[in-house]
């Protein structure tokens, strides 16, 4: 296409000359301006030859050619179903071969060929990010470097390029590149309805260094150059988020749309108006070419040349942004995040063009009331219906270095496996118009290849190696042996029923929970038991095939476990409620820790969540509760039957522990409560009124320095006023309960070991403390278990957010052990936790993950006592052995199987179990 267009401007000029119009009626820059009149038609795309390049664009010279043997390749191809068995040749920064790569091949690479052998291993595509601000909104977070995502310069800001603020530092690209991420569209942020231009990197560091050399396929508007159009992309966000930022409603943004859209139209109309006249060579009078560097980007969406990426949540605004498409005539590319998408998916049908593919989270819901109906269940149900289906990062909201378990937790729920591979490869690369190169293993395309330490679907799916540009990524990569099994596709439960409750609910499906119609309960063909005492979690039965064994459970409570016949009688037959577990296992229930669960419903509303708490080292803490002295208990703020409470119910998390939510030094007593309860009054609703005292010490909120911080904790410990708060300090000081202290850095927590000593010799007690968050614990294991500290890594994967927490250890494959392996081994008391409420549910597959990680070094009960007994330990509850725990069945396999799924809880506080 872009051929012709040359050859015709050369020959009209020609033509022009040789007729003599040159002259007065033609302006000096007629072939610029025919030029432009002709590229306005011109479709973005890789020019007609593209198939025949030699290299790389991107090709660095002295890469050396590479061949991948004895792989199982996805290639993307015929819907994402086939799969090959063989090598693939990369060379130049391409793939040259696929299969069976000929000796004849082989023999010209002689010399300088490096083998790989994949050990028959499964082998992608990398992992393309449609949503990702890598780069703009950078890792660690500090003032001057980050943030560069969001303009605050008004609603409408088409000018603008993510490009500009793209800092080449970001710690993420190699954590990313680790998680098997080769390519990223980095997005401006959504404070505007129009935030700007988006650009696609690839994350490896180049030789240049700058954020120019990571771009893929860059517009030429943007970077000079000569050639047919390449895509450009355009970022949109509706609904809350710019409302919020320009104080407007919906009706005032999309004002603004419609405004500026208008605005570009009148300039398209006008220059096609020109061209029209140009174009005929009907020069008299037409003066200059109409145009606008500020609104060229949003002409160019009108003519179909840009894909804009849209942030939106809502059936409100996702209509809103449909009918905008159809009033102005341009397609959509993808709504992001779209929430309640799966709702509405015959709107997106008829959005202008084609339907707009649907990007989204796996878990990540209910942080705002547009993504209060979010469903697990959107990305099966929006295939159903046809539509495009892409899991995104939204990085650093997720860390991408995890974008693969997006796709698996959506396999998990249903979406088939050609599509959720598809979703974090192919499609993306398809919605960014870069699927001629990007997200297949084909020969011609890059070579962007991933070798996979296990079936790419199996939870903890890691790279062995990561190939960008033919360019190996990971140097010395540590692997983990996985169990065979992880080589096959992983079996998943059936959720069919709750993905039609999904749609018929909208989004709300009830959680309310039904006790079983008897009080007797046979669970029939379990395999294993795991059942949770002062040592922690300990396995009391376990067959490995049938004939299975039965527990046999009677108001709540384990009458009988073994064999069948040992355990079950006519009359047990008769009266009981049977459960087949089909070979599946018993468990403690779960204790989530870390995220406000308990206190809030949606985040971004201030009147469903229990508040701020003062903090006296802020200002002044009112007299009515006590002044400074003053100590607030969570148990006081529980909010109830949440959402995101019961789902962790149903997932097995049947407990959570929650602080008063803290912005700054101290927080308050803790308590622990049933993810399952009603209400306060219920039976066993809160499990334990008080739990510990926990602050925390560093940088975030605007608390004064650290060392302020740490002097107030001193003080508190050693000189306890004579009220509340002195009152539990006093606790803490006798070994009654336990300090809890949410910290990061390893320096701070050097110090904390220290203010322990000096606690612990005046006071000549044993101080028990545990930390939290905790991301740079590692560097100090042998000390924080001489000094007997607990501690609570969390998040669970820890992520370089701020300064603080930067020095992670990042695990499999760039070091041997995760942070919880090398804490563990120290035989330090781990637990997990998490940071927002949403993941509470994902307890067990966090547990699964950081035990495979641990490569075999931690039995399974000990797998479980991380995020159940040693939580509840660390953080002052009873451990429940004669208490009586809550216990979870799942079916079909143990917590450790993406096969498994819970379809009871034992609650032997409320007598009774919940069948699910
Ligand atoms: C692609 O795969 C999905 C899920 O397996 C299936 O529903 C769909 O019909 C397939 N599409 C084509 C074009 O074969
Ligand atoms: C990223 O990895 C490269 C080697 O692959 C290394 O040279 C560089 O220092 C790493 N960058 C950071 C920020 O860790
Ligand atoms: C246990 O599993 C077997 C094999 O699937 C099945 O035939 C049997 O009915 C199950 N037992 C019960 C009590 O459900
Ligand atoms: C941890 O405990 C085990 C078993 O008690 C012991 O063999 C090992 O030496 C301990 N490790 C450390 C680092 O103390």
């Amino acid at each position: 296409m872009y051929e012709t267009y040359s050859k015709q401007s050369k020959t009209f000029r020609l033509l022009w000359v040789a007729l003599g119009v040159v002259g007065t009626l033609l302006p000096p820059d007629a072939d610029t301006i025919t030029a432009k009149c002709l590229a306005n038609d011109f479709q973005p795309g890789p020019p007609a030859d593209f198939y025949k390049r030699s290299y790389s664009d991107r090709f660095a010279p002295g890469t050396k050619p590479v061949l991948i043997k004895n792989a199982r390749i996805w290639t993307g191809a015929q819907n994402g179903t086939e799969v090959i068995k063989g090598g693939i040749l990369l060379d130049r920064g391409l793939i040259k071969e696929v299969g069976h790569v000929s000796r004849g091949t082989l023999d010209k690479f002689k010399h300088n060929l490096v083998e790989y052998d994949a050990e028959g291993r499964w082998v992608t595509p990398g992992i393309v990010d449609l949503h990702s601000h890598i780069g703009d909104a950078s890792s660690p977070e500090l003032e001057g470097a980050s943030g560069d995502d969001n303009s605050l310069n008004g609603p409408i800001l088409p000018w603008l390029r993510s490009l500009d603020g793209l800092n080449t530092h970001d710690d993420s690209y190699n954590l990313s590149i680790a998680g098997g991420v080769t390519t990223s569209l980095v997005l401006p942020g959504s404070a505007n309805a129009i935030g700007g231009q988006g650009f696609v990197i690839k994350l490896r560091r180049t030789a240049e260094r700058s954020p120019t050399s990571l771009l893929l396929e860059p517009p030429y508007e943007v970077v000079g150059g000569r050639g047919p159009p390449r895509w450009r992309h355009m970022k949109h966000a509706c609904g809350e988020n710019p409302d919020r930022v320009y104080r407007g409603t919906r009706m005032d943004t999309m004002w603004a749309w419609r405004e500026a859209y208008n605005k570009a139209r009148q300039i398209k109309e006008a220059q096609d108006a020109y061209c029209h006249r140009a174009l005929r060579k009907d020069w008299a009078g037409l003066g200059e070419y109409p145009e606008d560097i500020q609104w060229e980007a949003l002409v160019a969406t009108l003519r179909g040349k840009v894909k804009v990426q849209t942030h939106c949540y809502e059936a409100v605004d996702l209509d809103d942004i449909v009918r905008l498409s159809n009033e102005f005539e341009f397609p959509i590319a993808a709504f992001h995040h779209a929430h309640e998408a799966y709702l509405v998916p015959d709107v997106l049908k008829r959005a202008y063009g084609h339907p707009p593919a649907v990007a989204i989270f796996a878990t990540n819901a209910r942080y705002k009331r547009e993504a209060y109906r979010g469903s697990e269940f959107a990305p099966r149900i929006l295939a159903e219906n046809g539509l495009q289906v892409v899991m995104k990062s939204d990085h650093p909201v997720l860390n991408s270095r995890y974008l693969l378990y997006e796709a698996q937790q959506a396999f998990y729920y249903g979406l088939p496996e050609n599509l959720a591979i598809a979703s974090v490869t192919s499609t993306p690369a398809t919605i960014m118009g870069l699927d001629h190169r990007i997200g297949y293993i084909k020969a011609g395309w890059d070579a962007d290849v991933v070798v996979w330490d296990s079936h790419p679907l199996a939870l903890g799916a890691t790279p062995t190696q990561v190939f960008i540009d033919g360019i190996p990524q990971l140097h010395s990569p540590h692997v983990v042996e996985k169990p065979k099994s992880f080589q096959s596709t992983p079996k998943v439960p059936n959720f069919d029923k709750e993905a039609v409750d999904a749609v018929t609910y909208e989004g709300l499906p009830p959680l309310e929970l039904k006790a079983t119609s008897s009080n007797i309960v046979l669970f029939a063909n379990v395999s294993s038991v795991y059942i949770p005492g002062q040592e922690g979690v300990q396995e009391v039965f376990s067959v490995e095939e049938e004939p299975y064994g039965v527990v046999v459970v009677e108001e709540g409570r384990i009458q009988c476990l073994g064999r069948y016949d040992s355990c079950v009688t006519a009359q047990t037959v008769e009266k009981a409620e049977t459960i087949d577990l089909q070979g599946g296992s018993i468990s403690p229930g779960l204790v989530s820790f870390g995220s406000p669960l308990g206190l809030v419903h949606i985040e971004g509303e201030i009147s469903t969540a229990d508040g701020y708490i003062y903090d006296p080292l802020e200002s002044p803490t009112p007299k009515i509760i006590g002044g400074d002295a003053a100590l607030v208990r969570a148990a006081d703020g529980l909010e109830f039957a949440s959402r995101d409470a019961l789902l962790a119910y149903r997932f097995g998390v049947t407990k959570a522990v929650t602080a008063p939510i803290n912005l700054g030094f101290i927080s308050g007593l803790g308590v622990s409560f049933s993810t399952g309860a009603a209400h306060r009054l219920e039976e066993g609703a809160v499990i334990q009124e008080v739990t510990a005292l926990h602050v925390s010490i560093g940088h975030t909120g605007a608390t004064p320095s650290v060392s302020t911080q740490v002097a107030a904790l001193r003080h508190l410990l050693l000189d306890p006023p004579k009220s509340e708060v002195g009152k539990w300090s006093k606790k803490v000081t006798q070994g009654i309960k336990p300090l809890v202290v949410e910290v990061h850095s390893a320096d701070i927590i050097a110090t904390l070991i220290l203010l322990k000593k000096e606690v612990e010799a005046v006071k000549s007690i044993n101080l028990k403390m545990t930390i939290t968050g905790a991301s740079e614990a590692h560097l100090l294991a042998a000390e924080i278990a001489e000094a007997n500290i607990g501690v609570i890594v969390s998040p669970s994967r820890p992520f370089p957010t701020v300064w603080e927490s930067r020095r992670i250890l990042q695990g499999p494959p760039l070091t041997r052990d995760s942070a919880i392996a090398k804490l563990l081994k120290y035989n330090i008391t781990v637990g997990l936790g998490i940071e927002e409420k949403w993941s509470a549910r994902n307890l067990a597959f966090d547990v699964a993950w950081a035990a495979l990680e641990t490569d075999g070094s931690i039995d399974k009960a000990q797998a479980i006592a991380l995020g159940s007994t040693n939580v509840e330990k660390l953080l002052g509850g009873r451990v429940e052995a004669e208490q009586l725990p809550e216990l979870v069945a799942r079916q079909n396999g143990d917590l450790f199987d993406m096969s498994s799924k819970v379809v009871a809880v034992i609650s032997p506080r409320q007598r009774l179990v919940h069948a699910l």
